[in-house]
């Protein structure tokens, strides 16, 4: 058991924002909180300047107030520590706490998430902030969870970062010369003659230089890390026993949440998908937050009860989809389904994105309702899933700096996109209804049959021999065009590609062609999966000790390999030179799964329909089927299945779901 235990039942609620309402109002928040069944709330994120109107005055009676008052009623808090947003007189008062953007304008007070994290007088201010709210509160028994800063993310491009960016380099690399060597400087006459010609890399800057760009996002993300240590530092000082957490936000590129996930007691993250969005996408999401802890359940900290206001067409969710993706974070691994927010506001940047109370102020919305419907049945499930891990064989590999890399490079395409990639993949295998995790390359692997690494093309020491160490042992790897590439500063692996890849996959890379959205190629099989579509990038390669599975159809490399299969101890490696079409992915990764005897949750894989299992510590197993589609559909389940974990009734083997309907079930 940890010192600072998570919280034991399904947090229901959300951001509560009362500073924007008066006190009449608060009163009338909690009577419908509790007929929403919401029994935890987030506050205060945007408080700062409401909690410290000046840098003397301290005015924490409002929050006082509101603590007591749901916690009156036994509703929770996750209390953030309101750094988020920094008060203007603050910006005004210390000006070298607004961040310098990437054109190197420094910002105006404006906004939120606008604090350089290597300002002094904002580390000085942020941290005193968090410390007194945790001596206020940290006995407060309505006090679950700590939240600090909200949603951390922009890089700051500003004096005070570039010369800590010098320090961390002379740290990481010792001399100027290492630096000038790594980042390849010799090109295009760039070498440094002294530390202070290192800049940051603004737009109007020194741009052409990857192994730069990719050290100055690890320093950035590294020091935004450190403006959320210190203060989760101070609240682990002040009270050792409360669980802390940041909300992320999925496949966010400045930061590499591989690391922060690492920081935090428990990952919470905010969800919202975009309209058009597909289940495996919003799976992939939530499989990526829950592998930043090697699996360890996460909190799903934000979602809309209806509709965003940021994207460009803001579709409602139709009646039942809440719902219905509120259980997809949890078949995947949330053991809470919070919103953003509770009320509407009436004013301001925010008033048209959803909230559980909408303008009107009532019970009567569909909204409303359905929140109310489902925290009725969450009160329901109790503890059920709290803690309980979700069951893979498969993992999708994700290396948050191998993204930056791929997308600096200047070639060999500009649709290469790393994080669509890796969902390809990913979506590939969830359309053939297996569960996968997406993982680090730091990750223990030894409990997977399949991995599957989408284009590494920066492969960093030690983790070729950590993929042959698990092929080696049995496991079956799949790995694609455009890895094996470079190192962790983005120079070459010498001596042909895929470099420290090539003993593993057994063949030698010569050439990479890239094709443009429209044009095609194909790949023969002579086994039973035939001719499938490829495009994108197209390798030309010549199988060492691989044996070839496919070879190409079309151009002037047709007959030549175009998918490989290498045995490597007792495992085997595939590599697959071009991207096939979603379609053929998924029958080729299917067929990959088959020979492997990885089988999906369900016997029978019926599309839009998603299945996956959840194991207790007790050993208690309980299954979740999601129907994503708007109609019915009738789906076989696993033999173990006995009982409707949410309407108690007993089940037998077939069973029939609603459109975007779900079904809970364990065996007794
Ligand atoms: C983020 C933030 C919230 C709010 C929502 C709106 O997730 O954390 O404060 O702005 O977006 O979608
Ligand atoms: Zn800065």
């Amino acid at each position: 058991m940890s010192h600072r235990p998570l919280p034991n039942f399904i947090l229901h609620g959300g951001d509560y924002n009362p500073e924007q309402w008066p006190r009449e109002v608060w009163h009338e928040d909690v009577r419908l909180m509790k007929e929403a069944g919401v029994n935890v709330v987030t506050l205060p994120v945007f408080g700062w300047v409401t909690l410290q109107p000046n840098e003397e005055t301290f005015d924490f009676e409002w929050l006082d107030e509101v603590v007591d008052l749901v916690h009156a009623n036994g509703i929770s808090v996750c209390m953030a520590t309101a750094t988020a947003a920094t008060p203007a007189w603050l910006d005004r008062k210390y000006p070298d706490v607004l961040r310098v953007e990437e054109s190197g304008l420094r910002r105006k007070h404006g906004g939120r998430h606008t604090f350089c994290p290597h300002s002094e007088n904002f580390r000085r201010l942020s941290t005193d902030l968090a410390r007194r709210l945790a001596q206020r509160y940290g006995s407060h028994p309505a006090v679950v969870l700590w939240h600090v800063s909200n949603e951390y993310g922009n890089h700051c491009y500003c004096d005070l970062c570039a010369a800590a960016f010098r320090r961390w380099l002379q740290g990481r690399y010792g001399t100027l010369e290492e630096v000038n060597r790594r980042w390849y400087t010799a090109f295009w006459g760039a070498t440094f003659t002294d530390w202070e010609e290192i800049e940051t890399p603004t737009r109007n800057g020194q741009r052409a230089f990857q192994g730069l760009l990719i050290d100055y996002d690890r320093f950035q993300s590294e020091s935004i890390l450190d403006a959320y240590r210190a203060e989760r530092d101070v609240l682990r000082e002040v009270t050792p026993n409360i669980p802390v957490t940041t909300n992320l936000m999925g496949a966010f590129k400045p930061l590499d949440y591989h690391r922060w996930g690492r920081e935090m007691d428990v990952v919470s993250w905010d969800s919202y998908p975009a309209k058009n969005a597909t289940p495996a996408e919003n799976a992939f999401s939530h499989s990526l937050m829950r592998g930043l802890r090697e699996g360890q359940p996460f909190l799903l900290m934000e979602q809309t009860p209806s509709q965003q206001n940021w994207q460009s067409h803001n579709a409602l969710k139709r009646p039942g989809v809440m719902r219905l993706w509120s259980y997809q974070a949890m078949a995947h691994g949330a053991d809470s389904v919070m919103y953003f927010q509770w009320r509407r506001s009436r004013g301001a940047q925010e008033k048209l994105h959803g909230a559980v109370v909408e303008h009107v102020g009532t019970a009567e919305p569909r909204v409303f309702r359905e929140v109310a419907a489902l925290g009725r049945e969450l009160a329901a499930l109790g503890d059920l899933p709290i803690g309980a891990r979700v069951e893979t064989k498969a993992a999708v590999l994700f290396d948050w700096e191998n993204w930056w890399a791929v997308e600096y490079s200047s070639g060999p395409s500009v649709d290469l996109k790393y994080r669509a990639m890796c969902l390809a993949y990913y979506q590939a295998l969830h359309d053939q209804g297996i569960v996968a995790d997406v993982v680090s390359p730091d990750a223990d692997l030894s409990g997977y049959e399949l991995i599957v690494v989408p284009v590494l093309y920066m492969v960093k020491q030690g983790v070729a021999e950590r993929l042959e160490a698990f092929v080696q042992s049995g496991g079956t790897l799949v790995t694609t065009f455009f890895s094996g590439i470079v190192d962790e500063n983005d120079l070459v692996h010498l001596g042909g590609y895929p470099g420290p890849l090539r003993r593993l996959l057994g063949v030698w890379v010569e050439e990479l062609d890239a094709l443009t959205s429209s044009e095609r190629n194909a790949v023969l099989f002579s086994g039973p999966l035939g001719t499938l579509e490829c495009g994108h990038i197209c390798e030309r390669m010549h199988a060492e000790t691989a044996e070839v599975l496919a070879t190409y159809e079309q151009d002037f490399y047709a007959g030549e390999p175009a998918i490989t299969r290498n045995a490597f101890g007792s495992g085997e490696a595939y590599y697959l030179a071009t991207q096939l079409v979603p379609h053929a992915l998924s029958r080729f990764l299917g067929d990959v799964c088959a020979r492997r005897g990885i089988k999906p949750v369900l016997s029978e894989v019926v599309p839009g329909v998603e299945a996956t299992v959840r194991v207790r510590e007790d050993g208690k197993r309980l299954l979740f089927v999601m129907n994503h589609n708007r109609e019915a559909v009738t789906v076989d389940l696993p033999q173990w299945v006995q009982q409707d974990a949410l309407s108690g009734d007993k089940l037998d083997g077939r069973q029939e779901l609603a459109g975007y309907g779900v079904l809970i079930a364990t065996a007794t």
